[in-house]
């Protein structure tokens, strides 16, 4: 049973910037002194961030937490609107008003036979979590336009998993999408079905690896992207459809990703005609 997290009190903690930098092309780190956030932060989990100097934008942003320990968590963002360009300012022993965290993350507990991860753009950072907690290490097959867009290697590949990367331009890796090198791979095993997918990235991406997992009988969890307001629960701006357990005829019904999800199995996923 989802904890629903409208009916959870939750405080805005003060998180003091220890570090804040570029870290890989255009993604900075953000690392942050909040004990009492980090030491509670479960893979798949994110954080909504109050930018400061953002006068006529009161909405915070919300970020996937990439590292946390028991007193410091990190997030890596790329600058891409009005929050994010404006979080290039923040300093070392800025104080941030942040809540978190917030979200069903991935889960992590049982047996995999096969973990695979698949990230594109902050999913990178977003899954490093998910490969600290399971029991096996695994692949990770990483996807981007070029090989700026490329995030983590070092970091996987430290804690012994198998990265694959893939360039839309074939700067780094197999050229083409992600799922070229995914296939071939699948491909290969002798019994696809021992295949969990973790995925999170854009959208299109989690649709292509929904496509494959109902296709070769296999599990996927998908963190999905939407756009947010409150991030706990209470003005439905992030909504997804959800298929009904039970339901023959595809009914259906909405939850808030942002306290729902962000992360659904595959299964459970009523994908919109865009996507
Ligand atoms: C659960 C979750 C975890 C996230 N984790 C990370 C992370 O770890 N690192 C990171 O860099 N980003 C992350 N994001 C996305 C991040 O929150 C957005 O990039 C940010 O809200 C954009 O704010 P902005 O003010 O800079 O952009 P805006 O000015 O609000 O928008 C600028 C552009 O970004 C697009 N945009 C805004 N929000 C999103 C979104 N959620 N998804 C896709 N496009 C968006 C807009 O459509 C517009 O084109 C996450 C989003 C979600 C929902
Ligand atoms: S962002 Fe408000 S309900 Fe999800």
């Amino acid at each position: 049973m989802k904890t629903d997290l409208s009916k959870r009190a939750m405080r805005a903690e003060r998180a003091v910037v220890t570090r804040h930098e570029l870290l890989y092309g255009e993604y900075r780190v953000l690392q942050m002194h909040v004990p009492a956030v980090a030491r509670a932060v479960q893979p798949g989990q994110f954080v909504h961030l109050e930018i400061p100097g953002l006068d006529d934008a009161i909405l915070r942003r919300p970020f996937s937490v990439f590292k946390a320990d028991d007193a410091m968590l990190s997030v890596l963002y790329k600058p891409v609107g009005k929050g994010t360009r404006a979080m290039t300012s923040i300093r070392v022993d800025d104080e941030i008003s942040l809540i978190g965290p917030l979200g069903h993350g991935f889960p992590t507990s049982h047996d995999v036979a096969k973990p695979v991860l698949v990230a594109g753009g902050y999913g990178m950072a977003a899954l490093y979590l998910v490969a600290c907690a399971l029991k096996s290490s695994g692949t990770i097959f990483m996807g981007g336009r070029s090989a700026g867009d490329i995030l983590c290697v070092d970091e996987f590949e430290a804690i012994d998993w198998d990265v694959r990367i893939a360039t839309e331009d074939g700067s780094r890796g197999t050229r083409g999408f992600v799922t070229v090198a995914l296939d071939e791979y699948v491909a290969g095993l002798p019994d696809a079905r021992e295949v969990e997918y973790f995925a999170c990235g854009p959208n299109a991406m989690l649709k292509a690896v929904c496509d494959r997992a109902l296709a070769n009988d296999q599990k996927a969890w998908l963190s999905v992207d939407r756009h947010m307001g409150c991030g706990v629960g209470a003005c439905l701006v992030c909504v997804q459809r959800i298929r009904d357990p039970e339901s023959r005829n595809g009914d259906w019904h909405w939850e808030r990703v942002c306290s729902e999800g962000p992360v659904f199995e595959s299964r459970e996923i009523v994908w919109d005609d865009d996507e």
